[in-house]
């Protein structure tokens, strides 16, 4: 095994990579030969979110042109490519499709294995890049704009969802929060940047970990907690100051996840920690982490590069490299699935 193409349409991102694998050692090394990314974000900005049909459009027009610019920027040839991987799964159905679709035809038109792989544990997967030495068991907190789960990897392609969200995703909440106060689709990232201007004290606001002793959140009644204050500001014609309530969410968000993190580390065992995900690209939870890493020296923190984080073929391809392994093929009946389990 040495080239793997892969291809990810799960979303708003369409993006073919090409990863080469080496295979000596004890882990496989993976180098990124290309990451073609075509972002739809300006498309969907207008709509202040993703719309479905036009992402499913966005790709189709996207996939074909990206494929070969992978293919040119890696100099690898299509008949040197040893199998296709996918994103099957989880994700916007119709665009999922797109993807699927053309990875089976270039799969059987070409003679080439082709596997399907979760996205979900793709985002974790991108972490294989950077950390030559990160090997399962471990634990990942997935936090992305769809997901947010704690996945417990006992082996490469076996994971158990330990905690997740009852409702809102990390970055679903943070785009909304964003929105109503008027900043544009998505504001994850500019909420990142503005609460180092406030003061994360300014707002009283709920935790997202739900006071039990499960391993679960809801970001759905912080979200609500700082819109009911944006909308009740907006009735009284009171001014509200927007890195004030950056600063306050992004504290409330961290210290959830910490606290979940830490039971979780606690009752499984495990000593490494994965961070993956669009939403782990955001400093601070980064910060938070780096600091309980260093107040619990068993643990091992490992962050994935900034610009993995957010939805790219080359995560995928590291995964499906796992899932070939494993012995996972798909036949010409691959069909794409919107959720995580069947
Ligand atoms: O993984 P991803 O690219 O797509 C999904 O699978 O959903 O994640 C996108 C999400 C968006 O909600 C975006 O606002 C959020 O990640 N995001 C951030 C940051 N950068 C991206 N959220 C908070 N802070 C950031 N720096
Ligand atoms: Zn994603």
């Amino acid at each position: 095994m040495k080239y793997i193409l892969a291809i990810e349409s799960s979303c708003d991102e369409t993006s073919v990579s090409i990863v080469r694998v080496d295979e000596e050692g004890e882990r496989p090394r993976f180098t990124i030969l290309s990451n073609q990314i075509a972002s739809q974000i300006p498309l969907h900005t207008v709509y202040g979110g993703v719309v479905p049909e036009i992402a499913s459009r966005a790709h189709a027009e996207a996939v074909s042109s990206l494929t070969y610019q992978a293919l040119e920027e890696s100099g690898v040839s299509l008949s040197d490519i040893d199998c296709i991987g996918v994103t099957a799964f989880p994700g916007l159905i119709g665009a999922l499709l797109v993807g699927v679709n053309f990875a089976k035809s270039l799969a059987f038109a070409n003679n080439i294995p082709l596997i399907p792989v979760c996205h979900v544990f793709g985002h974790a997967a991108a972490n294989y890049f950077t950390h030559e030495d990160l090997k399962p068991p471990y634990l990942a907190l997935v936090a992305s704009g769809g997901h947010t789960s704690i996945l417990r990897a006992k082996d490469y392609t076996t994971f158990e969802t330990v905690g997740r969200t009852r409702d809102d995703a990390i970055g679903e909440a943070f785009d909304k929060v964003a929105r109503v106060m008027g900043m544009p689709y998505p504001g994850g990232k500019e909420m990142d940047r503005i609460a180092y201007l406030g003061d994360p004290e300014a707002l009283r606001l709920p935790s997202a970990a739900i006071a039990d002793d499960s391993l679960d959140f809801s970001f759905s009644g912080l979200k609500t907690a700082v819109i009911n204050y944006l909308n009740t500001c907006a009735q009284k014609k009171e001014e509200y100051n927007k890195n004030d309530v950056a600063a306050s969410f992004s504290r409330a968000v961290v210290s959830s996840i910490i606290k979940k993190l830490d039971l979780a580390l606690k009752r499984t065992g495990e000593t490494r920690l994965v961070l993956a995900g669009g939403v782990a690209a955001n400093s601070h939870i980064r910060a938070a982490l780096e600091d309980y890493a260093k107040r619990h020296r068993n643990i091992t923190l490992y962050l994935p590069e900034l610009s993995l984080c957010g939805d790219n073929g080359a995560m995928i391809a590291a995964q499906a490299y796992f899932e070939f392994m494993a012995g996972r093929r798909a036949d010409t009946t691959l069909n794409a699935r919107a959720v995580m389990d069947d």
